[in-house]
């Protein structure tokens, strides 16, 4: 058995991350730190309790992460402060969790020389015009724009660092929207599935031209089991699958999808500083690591995740009047 440290198994797609390793790869034996922050949930958890070992607690906390890392093998390191809006409101725990924690979880790896996957995003790049026949690459320049995107661009130069400096054996990822169950409903698509199951209008910001490179989780999750299992160690891996819509389009989507009006929504206040477009190149994890997307067709992912939240709104039913109410202080 290889020991699997995950550190933010409880959020959206480190949760879903532990139900795919347990249903491909029983080899692994698998650990759990998170810290249940707002975006950690236990509920994302219950039905494999007792297929792995949870452990509450922060990746800021040496003592912790210096034990836990000691005792594994392999860590993947999902846990981050994740949403921009967020970001906006309040900086400091984006400082502290993604910089400070990503800090901590090196300094443990290097005392005790176990394997490292870091997990980040394509924002580190900033964003491209809609009509930039360009997407990016691992070549790409780091450009980001929001206090989330910049904290994470800080975590990947610190593993790239620590990787030149001091040897440690890490491989980093980089990849585009994830969608699909266990999502918190403050991002895009799950709320604006949510809002229409409460009878809530939903919300585009701006005009929606603005344009993600949509993938499903299991796809970004799969590609990380790909990069464990033949990725060169210091090398970043751009992941994605080709899924560029505007937000407009995806919202229409979800509308007509729930058999809603398509134009039943409304515009509100545009985020600040709003990335307009991100589009992944994602040759080098094929070409070299051989790793496909399953997960290709758009609408039939936005259809099985419309269905999984109608039928599991317990999960997050307790928790949208509180979004809503903090959307609502900023016009959005
Ligand atoms: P999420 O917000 O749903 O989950 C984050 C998890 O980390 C939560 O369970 C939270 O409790 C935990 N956490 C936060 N601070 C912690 C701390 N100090 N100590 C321990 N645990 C802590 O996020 P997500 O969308 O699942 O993103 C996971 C990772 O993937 C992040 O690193 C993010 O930057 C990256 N990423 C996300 C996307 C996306 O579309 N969501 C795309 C590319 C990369
Ligand atoms: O690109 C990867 C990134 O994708 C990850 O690193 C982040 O963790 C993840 O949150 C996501 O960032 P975005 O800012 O792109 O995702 P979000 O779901 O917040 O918004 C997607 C788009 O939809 C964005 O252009 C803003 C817009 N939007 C968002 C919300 C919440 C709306 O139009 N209305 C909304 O209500």
């Amino acid at each position: 058995m290889t020991k699997l440290l995950i550190t933010g198994g409880a959020g959206f797609i480190g949760s879903n991350f532990v139900h795919f390793t347990l249903k491909n790869r029983p080899e692994y034996e698998i650990t759990v730190v998170d810290k249940l922050t707002y975006a950690g949930n236990m509920d994302s958890l219950t039905e494999v309790m007792d297929k792995i070992t949870f452990v509450k607690g922060d990746i800021c906390d040496k003592e912790l992460m210096d034990k836990l890392v000691s005792e594994t093998d392999v860590i993947v390191h999902f846990a981050a402060e994740s949403h921009n809006d967020n970001s906006l409101r309040d900086p400091w725990p984006f400082i502290y969790t993604n910089i400070v924690g990503t800090y901590t979880i090196l300094e443990a790896v290097r005392k005790h020389g176990k394997r490292l996957h870091h997990i980040s995003t394509d924002e580190v790049y900033g964003d491209l015009e809609l009509d930039d026949p360009n997407k990016f690459t691992e070549n790409t320049q780091y450009n980001p724009s929001s206090p989330y995107s910049s904290a994470k661009a800080s975590s990947d130069m610190l593993v790239k660092a620590w990787v030149r400096s001091f040897g440690v054996k890490a491989t980093l990822s980089n990849c585009s929207n994830n969608y699909g169950p266990y999502q918190h409903i403050e991002k895009f698509i799950p709320r604006q599935i949510t809002n229409i199951l409460s009878g809530i209008s939903p919300k585009l910001y701006g005009t929606g031209e603005q344009v993600r490179d949509w993938i499903h989780v299991d796809d970004h999750n799969s590609a990380v089991h790909t990069i464990l299992d033949k990725g060169k160690i210091g090398e970043l891996y751009l992941i994605g699958a080709n899924g560029e819509q505007n937000n407009k389009y995806v919202l229409e989507t979800i509308l007509e999808l729930m058999g809603k009006d398509k134009n039943a929504y409304e515009h509100v206040n545009d985020r600040p500083g709003h990335d307009m477009r991100y589009a992944i190149d994602s040759s080098k994890l094929r070409k070299e690591l051989g790793w496909l997307p399953k997960y290709t067709n758009l609408r039939e992912g936005l259809q099985a995740t419309i269905d999984w939240y109608t039928k599991n709104d317990a999960w997050w039913k307790n928790e949208k009047a509180k979004v809503e109410a903090a959307y609502a202080e900023k016009g959005q």
